[in-house]
C-alpha cells in the first residue's frame, strides 16, 4: 500500500531474499499501481487503497506512505482483517498508535512497526550481549542519524508529519529503547524549518527504571549527513556500530582493557536488509502470533509517547492533531 521510495526497496528485498509473494499493489493512482506491479511481478494493481484491502488473495499489507497517512491506512487494512506491517514512525503520535493497537487486538490480526533495525543479525548480537550482561552496568548511549534531505518535500511538510525526528531521529531513539527501555526524563534543544517541522535536534534521555545511572544522547538532523553511529557503553565494555548503524553490518565490542572483538560481516548490504523484517513478520503470521516479541506493540506506543514529549518541547505540531 502506497508504492513510493521505500516500497520499492522493500519489494526488491522481498523478491531477492524471501519466499514472500507480492500478490497486489494499491496506489492512489491506477497508473502508479500498474507500473509497480509490472516492475515487481505483482498479480493485481489497484488504483485505490480500498480495492487493495478488499482483495481476498492479500494476507498481509505493508503500509509505506508518509507518517501522516499511517493511521488511516493501517486502520483500513486492519478493519478489512489483514495483518499489517506499518513503516516507521508507527503513527504521528501515541494517541493514534494506541487506537491502532486496540483495533488490531479486536480484529485478531498481527500488527508491527517496520523498524527494520530490530530484525538485523547485528541487532541480535547486541541483544545477546545485553542479555548476558557482557557490557556491565550500562552508563552511556550515544547515537545519531543525520542526512541531507531538505530537498525532499515529504520531509519538509508538517501536514505529512515531516521533520528529522519521525524520519531519522526515530532510529537512535528506538535503539535507545532497545538497549535501555523507556526514559522518565526527556530534554531537548532544537531548531525548526520555516515550514514548522524539526530541522535539527539533540535529545538527552535519563532516569531509566532498570539502568539508574544511564543517560542517552541522541541527535538528528535533516540538514547534514552525520556519522550515524551507535555506541552503548558499560562499566565492563562498550558496543560500537559503525555508520549507518541502522543497516546491516558488524558489531565491535571494545573491552575495558582495550581488546577488540569484531563480528563477521552481514551477507546483506544496505536496504537488502529489509528482507529480515519481512521474513520475521511472515514468520509471526504463519506461527499465529499477533505481535513481535522483538518489537512489542507496547514499545512502539511508548516510543511514540516519547516522540510526542520531544515534539512538545520543540513546539512542533502537525495540522489536525
Ligand atoms: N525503512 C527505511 O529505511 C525507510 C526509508 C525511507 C522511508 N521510510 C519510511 O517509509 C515511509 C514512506 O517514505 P518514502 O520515502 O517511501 O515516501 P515516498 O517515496 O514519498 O512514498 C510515499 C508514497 O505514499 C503514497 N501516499 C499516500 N498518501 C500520500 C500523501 N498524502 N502524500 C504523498 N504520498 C502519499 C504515495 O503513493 P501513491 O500515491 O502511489 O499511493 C507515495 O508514493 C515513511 O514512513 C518513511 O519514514 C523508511
Amino acid at each position: 500500500m502506497a508504492p513510493g521510495g521505500i516500497a520499492r526497496a522493500f519489494a526488491s528485498a522481498l523478491r531477492a531474499s524471501t519466499r514472500q509473494q507480492i500478490v497486489a499493489v494499491g496506489s492512489r493512482s491506477q497508473q502508479r499501481a500498474a507500473e509497480f506491479a509490472a516492475e515487481f511481478g505483482a498479480g493485481s494493481a489497484y488504483g485505490s487503497y480500498e480495492q487493495l484491502v478488499a482483495d481476498p488473495q492479500v494476507q498481509a499489507i505493508y503500509v509505506a506512505s508518509p507518517h501522516s497517512e499511517h493511521f488511516e491506512q493501517a486502520m483500513l487494512a486492519i478493519r478489512a482483517g489483514k495483518h499489517v506491517l506499518v513503516e516507521k514512525a508507527f503513527t504521528r503520535n501515541a494517541a493514534e498508535a494506541r487506537k491502532l493497537v486496540d483495533a488490531a487486538r479486536v480484529q485478531g490480526v498481527a500488527l508491527m512497526e517496520a523498524m527494520w533495525t530490530r530484525f538485523l543479525p547485528r541487532t541480535d548480537i547486541v541483544r545477546q550481549l545485553l542479555a548476558d550482561g557482557a557490557l556491565g552496568e550500562l552508563e552511556t548511549l550515544i547515537g545519531d542519524h543525520g542526512q541531507s534531505l531538505e530537498h525532499v518535500e515529504r520531509m519538509m511538510r508538517p501536514e505529512l508529519a515531516g521533520g528529522a525526528l519521525l524520519d531519522l531521529g526515530i532510529y537512535p531513539v528506538s535503539y535507545s529503547f532497545f538497549a535501555l527501555g523507556a526514559p522518565k526524563t526527556v530534554r531537548v534543544i532544537g531548531e525548526l524549518t520555516p515550514s514548522g517541522v524539526d530541522r535539527q535536534l539533540s535529545i538527552t534521555f535519563g532516569d531509566y527504571v532498570d539502568h539508574p545511572h544511564a543517560q542517552a544522547l541522541v541527535s538528528t538532523t535533516l540538514a547534514a549527513k552525520t556519522p550515524t553511529t551507535m555506541a552503548i557503553c558499560g562499566s565492563l565494555a562498550r558496543v560500537e556500530l559503525d555508520g549507518d548503524f541502522y543497516t546491516p553490518g558488524r558489531v565491535r565490542v571494545v573491552a575495558k582493557a582495550g581488546e577488540v572483538l569484531l563480528s563477521p560481516p552481514d551477507v546483506m548490504v544496505g536496504h537488502q536488509g529489509l528482507a529480515y523484517e519481512a521474513a520475521h513478520f511472515a514468520q509471526l503470521v504463519s506461527d499465529g502470533f499477533t505481535e513481535s516479541p522483538q518489537l512489542p506493540l507496547a514499545e512502539s506506543v511508548a516510543i511514540m509517547s516519547v516522540l510526542d514529549k520531544v515534539r512538545h518541547q520543540l513546539g512542533v505540531r502537525y495540522p489536525g492533531e
